[in-house]
This record gives C-alpha cells, sequence and structure tokens, in this order.
C-alpha cells in the first residue's frame, strides 16, 4: 500500500489492483479552507460508519457509488475515479454561505431547492462557479454536469426521505463525484463533516456547524446521528 495523498480529513493508498484504492478516514476536522484545526479520538470511525450506511443506501436505491466494501473501521476499498473538481452543493433550506451571501435568516424556506458548485482548489478557496464557468474551464463537459445534477436531485430526494424517517431534517450537503470507465459515480464521502442536519423539532445541529461555530459537542452529534441511522 502506498500513500498517494493525503487530505484534511481522509488519506488515500494505491493497492495492487490499479483499478481500487484504499480511502483511510482520519480523525481531524478541518474548517475555513484549513484556518481551523483540531483532532478528535474516534470522529475517523463515526464518519467511515455512517458514510458507509449512506452509501449503501443510495447504492442498494441505483445510484453508482464508488464504494467496493469495508477494511476496518476506518478503512474502505474504492473504485479509482477521476475526481470531478467540484464540490456539488444542493440546499433545501437556507443556512451557511447561502444566508450570507443573500442575506437570508438560517432556517428559511426555499421555494426550490438549489444546486450550487464549488471550483475545488484550496489555493482559491474553492470559489462559487457556474455551469458556463465549469465548461469554459474544462472541468466537465455539458453531458457530465447533466449527469452530475441528474445524480445530485436523486440523492436529495433519497437522503430526504432517508434522514426524515429518523427525524432528522437535511438542510444542504456537499457532494463529489468521479470519472469511472466513461460515467459519472458518486465518489468522497456523506457524513456529517458534509451535510446539515437538524432534529427535528428541536433544529439541534447534528452536524459540522458545532465544530465550525465554537458550540461543543462536536462527537456527541456524529454519535447521535450513527445511532439514528444504524439499525
Ligand atoms: P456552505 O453553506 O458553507 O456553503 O456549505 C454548504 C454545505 O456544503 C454544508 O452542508 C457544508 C458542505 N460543505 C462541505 O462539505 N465542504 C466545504 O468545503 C464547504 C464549503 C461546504
Amino acid at each position: 500500500m502506498k500513500l498517494l495523498y493525503e487530505g484534511k480529513a481522509k488519506e488515500v493508498f494505491s493497492t495492487d489492483d490499479p483499478d481500487k484504492l484504499i480511502i483511510k478516514y482520519k480523525n481531524s476536522l478541518t474548517a475555513g479552507n484549513g484556518a481551523k484545526k483540531a483532532d478528535m479520538e474516534g470522529k475517523g470511525a463515526l464518519n467511515c460508519r455512517i458514510s458507509n450506511i449512506i452509501f449503501g443506501y443510495l447504492e442498494s436505491n441505483g445510484v453508482p457509488t464508488h464504494f467496493v466494501r469495508e477494511i476496518d473501521e476506518t478503512a474502505i476499498e474504492v473504485k479509482k475515479v477521476e475526481i470531478v473538481p467540484l464540490e456539488v452543493i444542493v440546499r433545501n433550506v437556507a443556512a451557511g454561505s447561502f444566508s450570507k451571501r443573500y442575506g437570508v435568516e438560517e432556517g428559511s424556506a426555499l421555494k426550490c431547492p438549489v444546486l450550487e458548485y464549488s471550483y475545488k482548489c484550496d489555493e482559491l478557496g474553492d470559489p462559487l462557479i457556474n455551469d458556463y464557468h465549469i465548461m469554459a474551464l474544462g472541468l466537465a463537459t455539458r453531458e457530465e454536469l447533466d449527469e452530475i445534477a441528474a445524480i445530485t436531485f436523486r440523492v436529495n430526494e433519497l437522503l430526504k426521505a432517508f434522514f426524515d424517517k429518523v427525524g432528522v431534517r437535511l438542510i444542504d450537503f456537499k457532494i463529489e463525484l468521479g470519472r469511472y470507465h466513461g460515467k459519472i459515480i458518486l465518489a468522497d464521502e456523506i457524513s456529517p463533516d458534509s451535510c446539515r442536519l437538524w432534529e427535528k423539532g428541536t433544529d439541534e445541529k447534528l452536524d459540522k456547524d458545532r465544530f465550525r461555530r465554537d458550540m461543543g459537542g462536536v462527537l456527541e452529534a456524529y454519535e447521535k446521528i450513527l445511532k439514528k441511522i444504524d439499525c
């Protein structure tokens, strides 16, 4: 196993199979493009388990994903994809940077879900980008963007129903997609690091905003999510 890449929250290793990789979840938490950092024992295992459950659910509902198998509590084997350098975000309720940018109170209803892209580029601070920018820069083709949008809205419908069933509101989320043998498939992770999840009724935050906003109880919130979905 050779370390190919170390990101903020994960390490990526090669395997004997050129078509497969191993991803290892780290215990680190970062926010503000790495400006804020912390290590929390057990966080990697929590996100790995939560993401595996969600990817299994999506896969069983016809969404193609990179997930192959669980290796141990922080490591998984995945299909080797070429990541499309976009953070693909869906918003069901106003929050975070959307609320700030447009002056809308957090928690406000939106008349329709918002699909939004950021260009994955740490040096530029992951700027907001639109379809035309993406095509002009050669980051993805029109056909790929159509496929990405279709998969992403399907993921939104499935995830909204999944979390609703366990008493959680899916406010927004970010996914990443990759090219695999000419097809677009879901990659990276889906966890409380990459979603806003509010408990139904109380609107208690059960996601990384607890870390971003120094609210405390980060691991407890992630554990609460795992407990709700692990049945
Ligand atoms: P935002 O409101 O800060 O733009 O975030 C929207 C959603 O995307 C939220 O669920 C958090 C997630 N997200 C990531 O997973 N990684 C990121 O780098 C950013 C900026 C947001």
